[in-house]
């Protein structure tokens, strides 16, 4: 399949990965051993194994259980570099990447260990494989709004190594009106903001994510297809989904890849990226969701040019250096 050859070699950004989300269980295992720890797991097939979710919740249950062995900026560094290595063999050449601050500044881990080891891995990724990232704070929407202004006000003095400002974790009761004045004052701080969105929730967490929120782009957004005026609106707007296919299966949004809104989305004119999310937990990186995504649908070479561009134009990169790009 030619189309599909160009789609996995041609150069791609992504925009919705939690670096958290890249913890391979061998690395797991290996930074439990090297931290003296232990995970509830007999081995690395057995937590494997517990990679059979019905839910959001379901998987981020054992998300955050596994995020116990990240302790040391050494630990976020080799975290950080392995997920770099295998976003350049499915041909990135930029990626902005979510972290979860609280889900570590809860363990007792300071915001500057995990910053400092995510800024190392950042670096050293692009000296080996040229690869440009950037780093998204997501903030946890199952906790307070107090709780993450009071983690914004510990990022403060790291600014310039923040590259913008999310929403994730349980969508579900938590939506995005629970965030205006956080969102405000991250605007302020002159950062782009996003949300996850539409992802288990409804449309109309994806309006309130564009007008209470101010967000750029919007995070999954796939149940969008449920509401024909808010489609032509993000089609309108150009505002941009970032997709996550092989997650809306693991998760359960979508019975199967044929039943999945992608078509409907890209037939509404709506500007979709493609991405992997948690590709550690879900069955894979970029690539892979490009390969499930094909078998299912079969695009044309336009239409996955079309979404390598949508990536690289929705991306937070400088105009001159997208320009360079598309
Ligand atoms: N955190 C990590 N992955 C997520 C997802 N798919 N939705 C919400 N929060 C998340
Ligand atoms: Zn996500």
């Amino acid at each position: 399949d030619p189309a599909l050859h160009l789609a996995l070699t041609m150069p791609k950004a992504e925009l919705h990965v939690h670096i958290e989300g890249t913890l391979e269980p061998e690395l797991a295992f290996a930074l439990a051993q090297r931290n003296g720890i232990s995970l509830p797991y007999a081995d690395q097939a057995a937590l494997a194994a517990a990679y059979n979710f019905d839910s959001l919740q379901s998987f981020l249950d054992l998300y955050y259980a596994c995020a116990d062995v990240l302790r040391t900026a050494d630990d976020f560094r080799d975290l950080m570099l392995a997920y770099l290595e295998r976003a350049a063999a499915d041909h990135i050449i930029h990626t902005e990447i979510f972290f979860d601050p609280q889900t570590h500044t809860a363990r007792g881990i300071p915001f500057a260990t995990v910053l400092d080891g995510l800024e190392d891995g950042l670096k050293q990724g692009r000296a080996r494989w040229g690869i440009s990232g950037r780093l998204i704070l997501c903030f946890l929407r199952h906790l307070s709004e107090e709780d993450a202004l009071a983690t914004l006000a510990e990022a403060e003095p790291h600014l310039a190594r923040i590259d913008g400002f999310g929403l994730d974790s349980s969508e579900q009761g938590n939506p995005p009106s629970k965030f205006q004045h956080l969102f405000a004052r991250c605007r302020a701080l002159g950062k782009p903001v996003v949300a996850h969105a539409g992802e288990e929730g409804p449309p109309d967490y994806i309006i309130q994510a564009l007008d209470l929120l101010g967000v750029k782009r919007i995070d999954h957004g796939v149940r969008a297809s449920e509401d024909p005026a808010l489609l032509a609106r993000l089609a309108a707007d150009g505002v941009a989904l970032t997709v996550c296919p092989l997650s809306n299966l693991k998760l359960r949004v979508f019975p199967d890849m044929h039943a999945h809104t992608l078509g409907q989305l890209l037939a509404a004119g709506v500007k979709v990226t493609l991405n992997s999310d948690d590709p550690a937990y879900f069955g894979g990186y970029l690539n892979d969701n490009i390969r499930a995504v094909q078998a299912a649908f079969q695009f044309d070479a336009a239409t996955w040019k079309q979404l390598a561009k949508n990536s690289f134009e929705a991306s937070f990169a400088s105009k001159a250096k997208k320009a360079g790009w598309v």
